[in-house]
């Protein structure tokens, strides 16, 4: 059976382990899932996708750090582990398990569209290469495997940034494509994308990210933290000269980490004529406040992996206990079985049932009638005139859901054509369930 919890919504993200976790990843993403996990009626799932990572890296130590950084950023940053789903992807059998089963319902040539594979492509073009020259099917691979982390816990909603929504499109295509091999099992899920949450400026005023290598570590030390902000690029306005508060990265970055009254005081300062120095200083001591508290625990649980090694464990074991079940479903669905059991609650191939039929007419009168064939063509029922095609339908719907008003009562009971009620009602009846079950 699908998981379907009347009051409850599932949102799962994963964060890939490939590097250490920044400002922006903080403001953009830690911060507001934490928030949201708060939120009555939501069950949370955050994971590390360290599978993922082995597509972007292939140096160990680089993951095994980059996961114990991130495991201890969310942790550090408020994330409580008894109230969310935090486990590492790679602990999760099921995940890899369910990625082989939508692989082979997965369609290569929708795959061969995703955004980062094309990019891959478009990059080999441009050089003359064979277009798929150092392209890993691990790459190419990756939306399947992203769907099925998902999936496996039957997520309902997959808040990400506008760059995976073609992932989550593709995700909800593999369940659907399963589910009409296989009879409905899997959520279908849906992307939530933020678009409140800010988007940090890295030091050079481009957007925060790895790939500009213009990042602040989430965890930098003080002095590292004061030395950076330092760093971030100005206009050349003197001290005392007005500065455009609204163009200025200082500001951005301020309002990420304060209060509206306090950015908004931030911003006329700046306006006033406060010195860039000064400012840097003021950015400085509001993102230390936010982030110092967080810094010390950071630093504590850095100190003891094995600490967070035992909460990921737990965590994988208390996801498992979800994917689990669903799996051995899935496994049953598809036909991976024990050989004694019979098959017979296999979804049969649809023998299709005659039904009986309804005909609608107009008659040289001018007015609308119709009338109720059995399966075998036997007329059943013969309507009294109606003056309008609608009127006529009108009669014909209530019918079909049995509604007993005066006007079907009468109409049935002067019938017609040798046939008895009962059959008529049954005809009707039988429609009406044919009809629902096409829905
Ligand atoms: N692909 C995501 C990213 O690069 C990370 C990720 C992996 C993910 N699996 C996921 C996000 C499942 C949401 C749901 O940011």
């Amino acid at each position: 059976m699908v998981y379907k919890s009347l009051m409850t919504t599932r949102i799962l993200t994963g964060i890939t382990t490939s590097g250490t976790p920044h400002l922006g990843n903080y403001a953009g993403a830690i911060r507001p899932a934490i928030a949201a996990s708060l939120k009555p009626d939501t069950e949370s799932f955050y994971f590390l996708a360290d599978l993922h990572s082995l597509i972007k890296t292939a140096d160990p130590a680089r993951v095994q750090r980059s996961t114990l950084e991130i495991a201890a950023s969310w942790l550090a940053a408020g994330l409580n582990p008894d109230k969310v789903w935090f486990y590492r992807q790679s602990d999760i059998p099921q995940i890899p398990e369910l990625t082989w089963f939508l692989t082979c319902v997965a369609s290569k040539g929708l795959l061969n569209r995703a955004h980062a594979y094309k990019a891959a492509v478009d990059i080999n073009h441009a050089k003359q290469e064979d277009e798929d020259a150092g392209i890993t099917a691990g790459l190419f691979m990756y939306p399947v495997l992203m769907a099925a982390d998902i999936i496996v816990f039957n997520a309902h909603k997959v808040p990400v940034g506008r760059d995976q929504v073609q992932h989550i499109e593709m995700a909800r295509d593999f369940a659907a494509r399963f589910n009409h091999a296989y009879g409905d099992h899997l959520v279908l899920p849906e992307a939530v994308i933020e678009e409140s949450v800010a988007t940090l400026p890295g030091l050079d005023g481009r957007k925060m990210s790895k790939s500009y290598d213009n990042t602040i570590p989430l965890f930098a030390g003080k002095a590292e933290l004061k030395k950076l902000i330092a760093g971030i690029v100005t206009d050349s306005r003197l001290p005392g000269e007005s500065k455009d508060a609204d163009n200025s990265h200082l500001y951005t970055l301020y309002q990420a980490f304060s209060s509206a009254e306090k950015a908004a005081g931030f911003r006329q300062a700046l306006i006033d004529g406060l010195s860039w120095g000064e400012a840097k200083q003021a950015l400085f001591e509001t993102i230390d406040s936010e982030v110092a508290p967080m810094r010390e625990k950071y630093e504590a649980l850095m100190a003891k992996p094995e600490v967070i090694e035992q909460q990921l464990q737990a965590g994988g074991e208390k996801a498992r206990a979800i994917a689990a079940p669903l799996m051995k479903e899935l496994r049953h669905a598809v036909g991976l079985r024990n050989l004694a059991e019979k098959s017979s609650s296999d979804k049969k191939v649809a023998v299709k049932k005659a039904l009986p039929t309804i005909k609608q007419y107009r008659e040289r009168d001018g007015k609308f009638y119709f009338k109720l064939l059995s399966a075998n063509g036997d007329l059943l029922y013969q309507s009294a005139a109606f003056d309008t095609p609608k009127e006529a339908g009108e009669c014909i719907a209530e019918l079909k859901v049995g509604s007993n008003t005066t006007r079907n009562i009468n109409i049935l009971s002067s019938t017609t054509a040798g046939s008895n009620m009962q059959e008529i009602m049954d005809a009707f009846n039988e429609l009406h369930a044919a009809e629902a079950e096409k829905k």
